[in-house]
């Protein structure tokens, strides 16, 4: 049966919801995460659900890994997304039944799963959580390291191996080598004395010129297929924007709600009204939200 490998989703809800539709369009029910659900995006929570409901297999990125955590490892935008993911995930485990159901969750995720012959991790088999694999000569790394990877996934008697974290597709054949895009186009079948690495690319934050939600899908033939796909970043956008404000709007108030205390009750009242008002259909708020223009986050991770 055939498998959709998907990986760093990063919030991105429409990025998702799209990738998931094109999954059943294709009629593969089998649906693998390599992970990074969260982090940088709006909708840490729904992407949650979404990919518990719909993935049988899920690998833990190191956004997953940090949200909740110390993030010393990441840029400053990447902490302070981390910082806002970990907040709004705590508030929906105070909902009912979700104690510990999203951060402890994401934290504890396996790091590598392996079946059918093939590997599946986040950054590659021999640093799980950090290591970029980059569409360039070995890879990015250097020749040894490059050759240290594909022996790591030849000793566990892997032929593909199958990463994200990079956000970049490409398909590697050896360990100096990228397959070129036309080569691969349509669907790449692997050669029987080859081991393969692909990279399926980014769900939801794409850093390559085309900003395309992307995954890949393994055919009952082997064949590899690299998919790109478009989606209403105006969604993406309109969510975006709500959070920043909400941010704002809740970091001013918490200040002057800090020095009123022990008034705090009612004034935390008065802020969720205002935040409401903010959110609601407030014809300003509406119209900046129009004119913004896809954000192009270049951060690493
Ligand atoms: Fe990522």
């Amino acid at each position: 049966m055939a498998i959709a490998i998907i990986s760093d989703i990063h919030g991105n809800r429409p990025a998702l919801d799209s990738v998931l539709e094109d999954i059943r369009n294709r009629k593969i029910s089998r649906v693998y995460c390599l992970g990074d659900i969260v982090g940088y995006g709006p909708s840490p929570k729904e992407c949650v659900d979404k990919v518990r409901d719909s993935c049988e297999v899920i690998i833990r990125g190191n956004h997953d890994d940090r949200v909740g955590n110390e993030t010393s490892r990441f840029s400053r935008f990447a902490k302070a997304t981390s910082l806002w993911t970990a907040a709004i995930l705590r508030e929906a485990e105070k909902q009912k039944n979700g104690f510990g159901s999203y951060i402890p969750w994401l934290n504890h995720l396996p790091l590598i799963h392996q079946s059918r012959g093939c590997y599946f991790v986040h950054g590659s088999p021999l640093d799980p959580l950090w290591e970029y694999l980059e569409p360039s000569p070995y890879m990015g790394l250097t020749e040894s390291r490059a050759k240290q990877i594909f022996s790591a996934v030849e000793e566990e008697k892997c032929k593909v191996a199958f990463v994200g974290h990079t956000h970049q597709q490409a398909i590697f054949r050896a360990p100096g080598k990228v397959v070129p895009f036309l080569d691969y186009f349509g669907g790449y079948i692997p050669r029987e004395e080859e081991t393969l690495i692909v990279n399926v690319g980014s769900v939801g934050q794409p850093r390559e010129d085309d900003k395309q939600a992307s995954y890949a899908v393994m055919h009952d033939d082997g064949r590899i297929e690299l998919i790109k796909l478009r989606y209403d970043t105006a969604k993406l956008l309109r969510a975006k924007a709500r959070r920043v404000l909400a941010q704002n709007v809740l970091g001013i108030n918490r200040k002057f709600i800090n020095g009123l205390k022990p008034a705090g009750f009612f004034l935390q009242k008065i802020q969720q009204g205002i935040e409401d008002r903010l959110m609601a259909q407030n014809p300003i708020t509406s119209s900046l939200i129009d004119k913004l223009k896809p954000l192009d986050f270049e951060d690493g991770g």
